[in-house]
């Protein structure tokens, strides 16, 4: 089984180090084989190759059964004006992949509900997947640009979904849904956007394809509510690219810290890539402190999603809920382990 290893930039590196070495451990316990290859993405890409995402990384990634990446950006590269940037390399790489499913599972471990900075009692229970659409809407849509129009400035994106587009990935969502509690909600701003209507008459007439799936729809703003209110209340939550980015961000406070969170991007095979939601944290980078828990707990998604490696996926899963009911705590969860002391905590409970 070929994995390519996408580190990219800051903590990248050292993360993505740590959640190998537990795929080797898994490999070992549990008779496979993994061989790796490792590919350049983001800025460290753009200083030895000129681009975000070279040719031969994209190439790297067809060929592989899986792809982990780390993290990519810095201040380095962060100049406005910049012709090419990091986060350049990760758009293209989802569409050149053509992953169009962001899977982002939040779940609130009860020993970390303190390092929360909402109430415990709203965290009891929380057990959301973020179903979010990654290849449409305002991030790819045409036009875009920006003008000078009689000296003055002016900027164009556009919000466009086609109902295939909005149809496999509430699909995806429903399906998911069935193997949880059965309830998809479908966030939208119905009340404004035409694109929103079209995502609320979808969801409609894939919900007519799976009776025994509760389909319930929020308007986005409400949603972002309901979050800090009662986020125990949802199960699947499906939603189109810029809503998704940023209710993803917010569920993750939820869970205590950006650093255990995972994400799966899936297309229509069965090739993803895996990586920590978190970013990559250049003022803690090279200090061998960072969390790998997040890229971690991605390789288990890449063991479910991508290999069918279920036993396998749970075991890490479990490794890591172990490690820090046992007091594994890395500093961002209020701990003072490294970050390979951090992997070696879960590593040893691969078993
Ligand atoms: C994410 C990130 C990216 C996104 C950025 C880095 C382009 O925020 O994965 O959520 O907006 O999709
Ligand atoms: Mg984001």
């Amino acid at each position: 089984m070929k994995i390519a290893l996408l580190p990219g930039d800051g903590i990248g590196p050292e993360i993505v180090r740590e959640a190998r070495a537990v795929l080797d451990v898994v490999g070992d316990k549990f008779g496979h084989s993994f061989s790796y290859t490792t590919h350049l993405i983001g800025g460290i890409a753009i200083d030895e190759t000129g681009e975000p995402l070279p040719q031969a990384t994209l190439d790297g990634c067809r060929d592989a059964d899986a792809v982990l990446l780390g993290a990519v950006g810095g201040p380095k590269w962060d100049d406005p004006k910049a012709k090419v940037r990091p986060e350049q390399g990760l758009l293209a790489i989802r569409k050149g992949l053509g992953l169009h499913a962001n899977l982002r599972p939040v779940r609130v471990l009860p020993e970390l509900a303190a390092a929360s900075p909402l109430k415990e009692e709203r965290l009891r229970g929380v057990d959301i997947l973020f179903v979010r659409e990654l290849t449409g809407g305002l991030y790819f849509g045409q036009p875009r640009f920006r003008e000078v129009v009689d000296g003055r400035r002016r900027a164009v994106d556009t919000l466009e979904y086609t109902e295939e587009e909005i149809r496999r990935v509430v699909r995806l969502a429903f399906r998911l849904a069935g193997t949880r509690r059965g309830l998809v909600t479908s966030v939208d701003k119905a009340n404004v956007l035409e694109s929103s209507r079209l995502w609320r008459e979808v969801a409609v007439e894939v919900g007519a394809e799976f009776p025994q799936i509760r389909l319930e729809h929020q308007l986005v703003d409400s949603c972002a509510m309901r979050i800090v209110t009662s986020a125990a209340s949802f199960d699947v939550v499906v939603t189109e690219n810029m809503f998704g980015d940023i209710l993803t961000d917010e569920a993750a406070v939820l869970a205590g810290t950006l650093g255990l969170l995972p994400s799966a991007s899936l297309g229509e095979g069965t090739r993803g890539l895996y990586e920590p939601i978190h970013g990559s944290a250049p003022d803690i980078a090279g200090k061998g402190i960072a969390n790998p828990c997040g890229t971690i707990l991605s390789v288990a998604m890449l063991l479910r999603h991508s290999l069918g490696l279920e036993r396998e996926a749970a075991t890490v899963e479990r490794a890591v809920s172990e490690a820090v009911a046992s007091g594994a705590r890395t500093a961002d969860m209020g701990g003072s382990l490294s970050t390979v002391a951090m992997g070696d905590a879960v590593r040893s409970r691969v078993t």
